[in-house]
This record gives structure tokens, C-alpha cells and sequence, in this order.
């Protein structure tokens, strides 16, 4: 995630860029860059952080011009400091570019460009464009843009600005790209909110497609420059639905997110049937794995740990981070120290990693937060890439960190010799059209929810690696909708939880296909003996589950270890579903932080 805008037109220029790039701050706030066509120059202000700190910048004050462009950042690749931050210029500082994507094969075209002499300057995949374009540039952009686009291969949404014209490229493929058509005046951006204060007709960019923008016209072309046709849109939204993409919370957008997200965590890492991490640690020398985490962070991590014995078969622990830091743990220096978190700032979290790091563990970091303490701490890491999380509670940083949790189990299994099953890879491919599906059940779901709201208790039960999955679906429903409800391995509920049970007890089972089915499906008649309102979370509608349930949720079939990706969103939909009927406060729900950086 990032955000781009651009603009060519008469108003005031900075003003215009600097209030889009605060409507799109939703998807980046690390750093921030704008660069204007100012008297045959491009002039270009960055700065470290959000938007607000850009603005405050002098020189700002002195830049105008009719053409330019701006981007708000969320790292990928480098960390978030001035240098990193878009827009990139080529060596002679004659073309501009703003990028929101990954470039995935920008290593092997860098080492090309330093060669050939070109000066890079920043750690990110992003500045290649530029030079790339220098490269090709024999005075016509548009050409030369075109011929750079068919040697990246990842993600963009882009746009190019040069010295000798009033004009921007852009180009899409992966990332979103929007143009908006105003009366002698363009605009260009991720989405449409910064630009529908100014004109509500749209274009939307289509994979593969190139735009020339002047300030009267527009022009859109495939990558073999053939004329595009274009709908032009009349967009009625107001600018809150956009900038939660027309959802009524940021919790609902994220859980919405989640195909592409999973996407995005694969990724360029799997190859030709190999797992390509690139991690600076000798796995041979390591003899035990500790994961430490907090909150749903830490749900993953129980799951990290049946993944890493089952594929790497390495011992492994979990503890939570609060506990691990004082309790004076026995740590080695063959123990590798896993610390999980999605903002990479949670303050256990890191005393955990310092903790183990001190007494000479090999440390890795598992973090959606570019360039945060955790990043910069661990030995090396393995980032997300699910792009900011605003809801409170953690939906799509979750489901990435299964994800990320997976491509390293399986890692460490190669490494050691392992050959990965190719059923595994190819479920791994498809998962993002699975998890869609679950997604289609929304409605369903909500109907389950208004039945279910007013209850006080709820309890969540699953076994194996949906185990910490039935934790994290009671997290979430106490988390947002206040209900008090436990998750519980299915067969401890003999020893406790079944004294609780009675006809006003919802009980939520994880009874999708596993090697435990069959044990799954006793605890539910032991349940429904008691009179227990069961909701099914099933890949289908069996005469055993449909007699026992009062409630079924079908999601598709996948294999065990990648089953909890899936089971899990429909448990975050069941609790978002109830928050929201009871009129709750979603995205902020009462006492809590996203990110918990005091102890
Ligand atoms: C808070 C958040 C949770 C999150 C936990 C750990 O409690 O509300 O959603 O799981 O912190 O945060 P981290 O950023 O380390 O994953």
C-alpha cells in the first residue's frame, strides 16, 4: 500500500497535492514526498512521517507550477527515512516517478543500471523506474515508459513526470490507478478520494493500460500502445465511503482485504516449487524455536508452532511476550527467538526479543510495519506486506501472519533437506479465491449474528491448529462486541467449560476436515446433549452436523495447516457482524490500543 496523486491544471499546485495526499494518508503515513514542474525544473520536497510534517516545510512555500506529482508511503522495501521516501528522480534529476507496488525483480535490474553507471540512491525497488526510464528516454516519455513497463515484473500503480513537459504518465498493473477528467484539468491517484472534491467523472486505470495526461486531454493506451476506449464514470460518493472503500468500518475493508493480501504475502516468494525467503541466519545451527508475541499475535504464533514441527520439524515453544520477559527464561545461543507483531512496536514484544537477543538467541522478526523497532532489531525478518491496519482489531494482519508463518515452516523444511509437497503449493496459489468465497457469506453470516447478539457468553471450540483459531474467534467477539467469551481445545471442555453449558450457551465449533474430524464431531453431540446452541463452522452440509447445529457456516475445503486462514474469517465476520447490529464502535472499541507500546 501507498498512495499517489497528480495533478496538471491552473489551481495552486502544492496546496492541491498536499490535501489529496492527506485523504489518501489511510493507505501509507511512514514518509512522504511531493515534486512539481516548476520553470523547467523539478523541484521536490520529501520528509520522514505523516503528511502534516511534509507540510510543514518552508520551501513549500516557494514551488508552483502547472504538472505534478506526490506520493504517501507504506515501505516495502527501505526503510521509511527521507531518502526512501517517493517521489525517485534518474540521475540527472530530469524524470520523476511515484510508485505504489512491488517491483519484484528490481535486484537483478538494479545490478544492471550500476553497471551501466546509473547512481541509486535509495534502498527501495521504486527508483530503478526512474533511471530505467533515463535509460530508454530518446526524447519521447511516453515511449520510453512503455518499454520500462515490459521489463518489471511485480506490481504498480505509476506515474512519471519529466522536466520537458506539462504532462504525466501513468501506467497500472496490480496496484489501483484512477484518473479524474475536470474541465482543463486532470487528476491522477490510488483512489478517488482526493479527487472527488474536484470532479466526480472517473476513469478507472485497468491492468496493462498506459495514461498520457495533459491538462485538456487524456489518453489511454494498452502497453502495446494500441487506443483504449474508456468508460468515464460519474462517481456519487461521499469521502468517507472512499476512504473506507464504500464499507461502513476499516474492520470490515480489512477483512475484505484478506485475498489480496494473502496474495501480496506470497508474493515472489515461491518459485518454481521452492520457498524463496531471503534470511541471514544458519537454520543448521539451530536446535529450538521460541515464538513471542501479544494479543492476536500471538494466536498466530500457536499456530507457527504447528506448522514449524510438522514441516521443518524443529522444537518449538510459544510464550506470550508479557510472560516470557520475566520470567528469567533458559535461552541458548542454537535457540532461534521468533517475535511476531504487526506494528513491530509492541512494547512486550520487543523486551521479549531484547531479552533473548541478550542472552545470545538468533533473533527474527514476523512484522507488518516497515522500519519499525522489531524490523530493526531482529537478525532478519520476514515482513507482511498487508498494508496499515486501522481497525483495532487485528483481521487481515492475522491471516498474513499464517501466511508468512507458512512460507517460513515450509523454508526451513527445504533447508533442511525436505522436499515441499506440491498439494501444499498449489493450495497456497489458490487460497486467495477460497478465502473469497468465505467472503461471499457475509450476509449469511450476519443473519446468524442478529440471532445471536443479545447473549452474554459465547464459547469457541477447535482442535489441532484450529485450536488457536477458536482463541482468536473469541478474541474478536469479546474484543469488539463486549460478550465475554472463552476458546477452548475441544476436549478440555470435559474439564471445565461443559458446567457452563446449557440452552442458553452458543458455542461456535471448528469442525472443517482434519485428521480429528471424527473427534471433532463427538464433542459436538457431547454438547448438543446439553443443550448447547451450536454454530458449525463445515466444509459441507453432513446429516450428522446439520442434526447437531443449529447453525452452519460452509466454507471451502483447503488442507489442514492452511485450514485456519480460512475458518478464522468467518469468525471475524461473526463477531463484526454482532458488534455492529448492537451499534457498537467497531474500529475503536472501548480500552483498547492498536498498538500497546507501554507494558
Ligand atoms: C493490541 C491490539 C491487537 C494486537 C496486539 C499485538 O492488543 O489491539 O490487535 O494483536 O496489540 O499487537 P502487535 O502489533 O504486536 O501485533
Amino acid at each position: 500500500m501507498c498512495g499517489i496523486i497528480g495533478y496538471v491544471g491552473d489551481k495552486k499546485i502544492v496546496p492541491l497535492l498536499i490535501e489529496g495526499l492527506k485523504k489518501l494518508e489511510y493507505r501509507g503515513y511512514d514518509s512522504a514526498g511531493i515534486c512539481v514542474l516548476d520553470g523547467g525544473m523539478l523541484k521536490s520536497i520529501k520528509d520522514k512521517g505523516r503528511i502534516s510534517e511534509l507540510e510543514k516545510e518552508e520551501p513549500l512555500k516557494w514551488i508552483s507550477g502547472n504538472a505534478g506529482i506526490a506520493h504517501t508511503r507504506w515501505a516495502t522495501h527501505g526503510k521509511p527515512d527521507e531518502i526512501n521516501a517517493h517521489p525517485h528522480f534518474d540521475c540527472k534529476k530530469e524524470i520523476a516517478i511515484v510508485h505504489n507496488g512491488i517491483i519484484e525483480n528490481y535486484q537483478s535490474l538494479k545490478k544492471l543500471l550500476i553497471k551501466e553507471g546509473h547512481m541509486i540512491s535509495s534502498e527501495t525497488d521504486s527508483e530503478i523506474i526512474a533511471h530505467l526510464i533515463e535509460k530508454f528516454y530518446e526524447g519521447d516519455l511516453e515511449e520510453a515508459v512503455t518499454r520500462v513497463l515490459k521489463l518489471l515484473e511485480g506490481t504498480y500503480g505509476l506515474a512519471v513526470l519529466s522536466n520537458k513537459e506539462e504532462k504525466i504518465i501513468v501506467a497500472k498493473k496490480g496496484s489501483p490507478l484512477v484518473i479524474g477528467v475536470g474541465d482543463g484539468e486532470m487528476f491522477i491517484a490510488s483512489d478517488i478520494s482526493p479527487i472527488i472534491e474536484h470532479t466526480n467523472k472517473i476513469i478507472y486505470l485497468s491492468d496493462g493500460e498506459v495514461g498520457i495526461i495533459t491538462k485538456d486531454r487524456y489518453i489511454i493506451k494498452n502497453i502495446d500502445g494500441n487506443g483504449v476506449d474508456k468508460k468515464v464514470h460519474e462517481v456519487k460518493w461521499s469521502i468517507d465511503q472512499i476512504e473506507k472503500g464504500n464499507f461502513k468500518h476499516f474492520m470490515l475493508k480489512e477483512i475484505f482485504e484478506q485475498p489480496e493480501v494473502i496474495r501480496n504475502t506470497f508474493r515472489g516468494r515461491i518459485k518454481d516449487g521452492k520457498i524463496k525467503l531471503s534470511l541471514n541466519i544458519d537454520f543448521k545451527k539451530i536446535k529450538r524455536i521460541i515464538l513471542t508475541a501479544c494479543g492476536t499475535s500471538w494466536h498466530s504464533a500457536v499456530i507457527g508452532k504447528y506448522l514449524i514441527e510438522e514441516y521443518a520439524k524443529i522444537p518449538c515453544e510459544v510464550d506470550y511476550a508479557s510472560e516470557f520477559r520475566y520470567r528469567n527464561p533458559m535461552v541458548n545461543t542454537d535457540d532461534l527467538l521468533i517475535a511476531i507483531s504487526q506494528s513491530g512496536e509492541t512494547a512486550d514484544t520487543i523486551a521479549a526479543l531484547k531479552e533473548a537477543k541478550g542472552k545470545g538467541a538468533k533473533t527474527l522478526g514476523i512484522v507488518n510495519v516497515v522500519g519499525s523497532t522489531i524490523s530493526r532489531e531482529v537478525d532478519s525478518g520476514i515482513y507482511l506486506h498487508a498494508g496499515p491496519e486501522t481497525g483495532v482489531a487485528s483481521t487481515k494482519a492475522f491471516t498474513s501472519q499464517i501466511a508468512a508463518l507458512t512460507l517460513f515452516s515450509l523454508y526451513l523444511g527445504q533447508e533442511s533437506g525436505m522436499d515441499i509437497d506440491n498439494e501444499i503449493l498449489k493450495e497456497m496459489e489458490i487460497i486467495p479465491e477460497k478465502i473469497e468465497k468465505v467472503l461471499e457469506n457475509s450476509e449469511r453470516i450476519r443473519n446468524i449474528a442478529s440471532r445471536f447478539k443479545d447473549k452474554n457468553n459465547f464459547l469457541y471450540f477447535g482442535r489441532g491448529i484450529n485450536f488457536p483459531v477458536a482463541l482468536e474467534g473469541a478474541l474478536k467477539l469479546k474484543e469488539i462486541s463486549y460478550i465475554h467469551a472463552e476458546g477452548y481445545p475441544a476436549a478440555e471442555m470435559k474439564h471445565g467449560p461443559i458446567a457452563l453449558i446449557d440452552k442458553n450457551m452458543p458455542i461456535v465449533f471448528l469442525a472443517t476436515k482434519s485428521s480429528i474430524s471424527s473427534k471433532i464431531l463427538s464433542n459436538i453431540e457431547e454438547v448438543y446433549a446439553r443443550d448447547g446452541k451450536i454454530i458449525s463452522v463445515v466444509n459441507e452440509k453432513t446429516p450428522e452436523v446439520e442434526k447437531f447445529s443449529e447453525e452452519l457456516i460452509i466454507v471451502p475445503e483447503t488442507i489442514e495447516e492452511l485450514s485456519p486462514i480460512i475458518n478464522v474469517i468467518s469468525l471475524q465476520l461473526l463477531a463484526y457482524h454482532i458488534a455492529d447490529l448492537k451499534g457498537l464502535d467497531v474500529d475503536k472499541p472501548r480500552n483498547l490500543a492498536k498498538s500497546v507500546t507501554v507494558e
